[in-house]
């Protein structure tokens, strides 16, 4: 039983993070997504609405798991018996960060294996930080997220701003 782990902080979902998850569940028996903490960003959602959005966008792959964590990624991949962690690429700066965070977790574990993932050309510009940058400029969204997200983005920046007012 092969068992990959997707991490990210997923905020929100996106169609990249969509199109990696559906790409990685063919090479491995068992995808777990995982919603963790990245303690250098600030989170727009919980992660019980960032699980919800990932479960709602993988409600159709059989094989994907979603689950949240607030621990090291290699302690997850030690208690899960993970092969490989699934990370996407879009850019030379993201390969930088990846390198760095490969290198710590093999420090960490040295049995630990990264697989990276191109992104889909149409979509390698757009990260959860623009998505959000965008939604809250009142900027179209739809092309970067399913429906579902869109409507919680969206929700969650109303919400936000009626508690500021
Ligand atoms: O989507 P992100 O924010 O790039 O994902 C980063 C994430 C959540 C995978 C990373 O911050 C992480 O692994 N967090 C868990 C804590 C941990 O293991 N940190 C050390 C990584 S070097």
């Amino acid at each position: 039983m092969k068992t990959f782990i997707f991490p990210g902080s997923f905020d929100p979902f996106s169609l990249g993070h969509l199109d990696i998850a559906k790409r990685a569940s063919n090479l491995c028996d068992k995808l777990v997504v995982a919603v963790m903490i990245n303690r250098s960003k600030t989170s727009l959602f919980t992660v019980e609405e960032r699980v919800e959005m990932a479960r709602i966008c993988l409600a159709d792959v059989p094989n994907i798991e979603v689950i949240s964590r607030e621990t090291l990624l290699v302690d997850l991949y030690q208690e899960l018996g993970a092969s490989a962690v699934v990370r996407g690429l879009r850019s030379e700066s993201d390969f930088r960060y990846e390198a760095e965070m490969n290198a710590a977790n093999t420090l960490l574990l040295p049995k630990y294996q990264v697989v990276f993932l191109p992104c889909r050309a149409d979509l390698a510009f757009t990260s959860s930080s623009i998505i959000k940058e965008v939604a809250y400029y009142g900027g179209d969204i739809s092309r970067m997220v399913v429906p579902a997200v869109e409507e919680m983005v969206h929700q969650k920046l109303l919400s936000n701003k009626e508690s500021k007012s």
